[in-house]
């Protein structure tokens, strides 16, 4: 049920045509926001504008390039007339764009620098225009999706392992340079893991095995399941919304215990 704790504030939100920026964009939207959808799959990101309504326009935004930032922030200033909350959320793992091995023996450098553009690029530009956008409302949040991956090592996706530490560390940055210069402006980041979207599709297969992976992913999680993109969208509005207006530069993990531990933590013993 709708509380408005998002009224009056416009947010956009990058790579919401599917997935945990769509769900992001929706429950934002119930909760009185001006959303923008933006992404590169228009098709796709068009339909969730439709499904939200209220005016919800979609952009079409790659988050690599820098022109289009420029040109998508000089749109909304000049539609909306000022921007409060930004969700950097594009992100790819170099797997289903069909990048080649990602582990760090047989990585090439040119899909190292792929990822990095869309995961690192991305981010630093969204966090460098967001800024100059949203210090000219009263006060505002970035929202930057890092991940587990971001915290730990993964030699399978190791670029993927990269670029989402360097999200997590330019979140720090960007929040002391907001309280330094006096914008109001906070920065966090967030920490899923094993969240089911189509991110998950090329790993899990469609195949009879389908059941037993997911069995198998739920089995290493301390809660017992994967999360779902309605999980991560309500840590989202959390950080967009004024109930955290005393946090910046925090990380905060949505991964159902994953990171509360690890792998040698004893069983359960009978004393
Ligand atoms: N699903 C998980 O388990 C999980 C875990 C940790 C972190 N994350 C992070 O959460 C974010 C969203 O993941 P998801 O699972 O919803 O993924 P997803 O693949 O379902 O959706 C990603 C969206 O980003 C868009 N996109 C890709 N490249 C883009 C670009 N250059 N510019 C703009 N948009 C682009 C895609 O078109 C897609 O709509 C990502 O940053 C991901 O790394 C996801």
């Amino acid at each position: 049920m709708s509380q408005e704790r998002l009224t009056k504030k416009v947010v956009l939100v990058t790579g919401a045509a599917q997935g945990i920026g769509k769900e992001a964009a929706l429950v934002m939207s119930r909760e009185g926001a001006q959303v923008i959808v933006s992404d590169i799959n228009d098709a796709a990101g068009l339909l969730v504008a439709d499904e939200i309504g209220n005016g919800c326009q979609y952009l079409h935004l790659d988050v690599q390039e820098e022109n289009e930032w420029q040109k998508a922030m000089d749109q909304i200033l000049t539609r909306f007339g000022k921007l409060n909350v930004l969700v950097n959320n594009a992100g790819i793992t170099g797997f289903q764009e069909g990048f080649g091995p990602q582990d760090p023996e047989h990585a090439s450098l040119d899909s190292w620098l792929r990822v990095h553009a869309v995961n690192m690029n991305g981010v630093f530009l969204g966090c460098k225009y967001g800024i100059q956008a949203i210090k000219q409302a009263e006060s505002g949040s970035i929202i930057n999706i890092s991940s587990r991956s971001g915290l730990v090592g993964i030699p399978g996706a190791a670029a993927y392992a990269s670029s989402k530490a360097a999200v997590r560390n330019h979140t720090k940055s960007v929040a002391l340079y907001c309280c330094q210069q006096g914008y109001h402006i906070r920065c966090n980041s967030i920490h899923p893991a094993a969240i089911l979207t189509p991110m998950w599709e090329p790993m899990l297969g469609n195949g009879p095995e389908r059941e037993t992976r997911m069995a198998g992913i739920a089995k290493d999680i301390p809660m017992q399941r994967m999360g779902t993109a309605n999980d991560v969208a309500n840590a989202i509005l959390f950080l967009a919304s004024d109930e955290s207006k005393y946090l910046t530069g925090i990380e905060l993990t949505v991964d159902g215990g994953i990171l509360a531990g690890s792998c040698a933590v004893p069983q359960k013993i009978d004393l």
